[in-house]
């Protein structure tokens, strides 16, 4: 399928689990007033629909079928399934393993590739994920890849949750974020990895503000050079 869109720029943000693409991204779609996708929250979506039905994660003409017609709308900064808000239940370290689960399919991330494009509308667009770079919108104005320890990923995981009322472990986190990291990046499709044009950010020292003032400085100079 033909991405090219100059007019409607992409800024895509890549990365593991828990680097806090999600946060740092709605932020910098704000400063920038750039519409924003939760390409994760999809799979997640695939994910709990697919354990309320039954469909086993690794049945994928299943789940493919699913992830083809799933009812999901994006509203008011909400996540909706079949009509019913979702948010809180995705968020669920049991719908992360899951999406990480039905990620692994190429027909599943074919069925989600034009959904995912189809955010990509005026004025411009920052989308979060593991393959926005390399796959979904490979001509993104600037690719950058967020990063910081496993730790300290884990902690960050671990205080959301908890901030939520939710009930974790640090311990399980830990050992959930090494896994989902490890089934991301030895993946077929579309792997989690570093494209050889993404800007690299470590995050593990620096405070949200640091991030999104830092990335949209980056976006700011890759702007002026791609309209030079
Ligand atoms: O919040 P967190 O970074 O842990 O996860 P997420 O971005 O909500 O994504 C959940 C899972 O979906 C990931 O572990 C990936 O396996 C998968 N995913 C993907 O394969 N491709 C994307 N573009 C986004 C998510």
């Amino acid at each position: 399928m033909d991405n090219k869109n100059p007019d409607i720029p992409v800024l895509a943000i890549d990365g593991p689990s828990a680097s806090g693409k999600g946060t740092v991204a709605q932020q910098v779609a704000r400063a920038l007033g750039f519409r924003y996708l939760d390409s994760g929250a999809l799979y997640r979506l695939v994910a709990l629909a697919a354990m309320r039905r039954g469909v086993a994660l690794d049945d994928e003409a299943a789940l493919a079928a699913l992830a083809a017609k799933l009812d999901i709308a994006f509203d008011h900064g909400e996540v909706w399934l079949e009509g019913a808000c979702a948010g809180d239940e995705i968020r669920s370290e049991r719908c992360g393993a899951g999406a990480s689960s039905a990620a692994v399919f190429p027909s599943v991330r074919q069925a989600l590739l034009a959904r995912q494009r189809a955010f990509r509308l005026p004025p411009g667009l920052v989308a979060d994920g593991r393959d926005m770079g390399s796959t979904v919108f490979p001509d993104a104005v600037l690719k950058v890849y967020l990063t910081a320890s496993a730790e300290e990923r884990a902690r960050r995981r671990y205080k959301q949750l908890i901030e939520k009322g939710m009930h974790a472990s640090l311990e399980y986190i830990l050992q959930d974020i090494n896994q989902r990291d490890a089934r991301d990046q030895s993946r077929h499709a579309a792997p989690l990895q570093i494209c050889g044009d993404a800007s690299f950010l470590d995050t593990s020292s620096l405070a949200i503000e640091e991030v999104v003032a830092e990335v949209l400085a980056r976006y700011q100079a890759a702007a002026s050079h791609s309209v030079a």
